[in-house]
């Protein structure tokens, strides 16, 4: 089966920075799924697939600010990441706006990456597979889309869990749902073929290194 490996760009990047990535991936042999997922204004068809980083769980109207999952159909990207631990965490987002998200995705024709993962207290409290066992039973309609998990404490910060750790999981996550099943958080090109390589991951989800084409392709060739 192939892998999908889906770059999260958060709040960076340009449109130069987007066309550069482009043009370095036309040069990629691979049979895999590469996604990127830039900021909402730079949406749209490229090389590869786009997914935007959010959506509104509303359909239209008096939402200022908000984007509809529509409105990124529109733009020609086809997924759209749900749920993210920086939503999660600085926006408030519980369990059931994140389906509602997921759910107008999915209205839409986008495929939802749907993003769960435990903090680091409830991690040494071993409570990792209740929560995303909780997480992933109320944030996921009955449809097709993906899932991430992403442990909070190993995003950004160089810390990766254990194969063991990864492989409890995605093999927890594996009886509550048959979607592919993305590992994410801290993702390198040194470390990406043997998270690759764990029982029941599909894929990656990649923040900081997807956003230089040396270092997400380095990702992409490991695997
Ligand atoms: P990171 O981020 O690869 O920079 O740890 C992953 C993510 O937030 O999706």
């Amino acid at each position: 089966m192939s892998k999908i490996i889906a770059g999260n760009w958060k709040m960076n990047g340009t449109r130069a920075m987007l066309d550069t990535m482009f043009d370095a991936l036309k040069n990629v042999k691979t049979e895999n799924k590469i996604i990127i997922c830039p900021p909402f204004t730079l949406l749209g068809t490229g090389t590869v697939a786009t997914g935007a980083q959010d959506c509104s769980p509303h359909e239209s109207g008096a939402y200022t600010g908000e984007i509809s999952a529509e409105m990124i159909a529109e733009t020609g990207a086809k997924y759209v990441i749900v749920g993210h631990s920086e939503r999660r965490q600085y926006h408030n987002e519980t369990n059931e706006i994140v389906r509602a998200k997921a759910t107008r995705a999915l209205a839409a024709g986008l495929t939802p990456i749907i993003c769960v993962g435990e903090t680091k207290e409830q991690y040494d409290a071993g409570k990792t597979l209740e929560v995303i066992e909780e997480q992933i039973r109320n944030s996921i309609p009955n449809h097709d889309f993906i899932i991430a998990y992403e442990p909070v404490w190993a995003i950004g910060t160089g810390l990766v869990p254990t194969t063991d750790d990864i492989a409890r999981v995605h093999a927890h996550m594996r009886t509550l749902t048959p979607a592919p099943l993305l590992y994410g958080g801290s993702v390198k090109g040194s470390n990406a073929a043997e998270i690759m390589s764990i029982e029941n991951v599909d894929g990656v989800l990649v923040g900081g290194a997807s956003l230089k084409p040396d270092d997400f392709i380095t990702i992409i060739e490991a695997i």
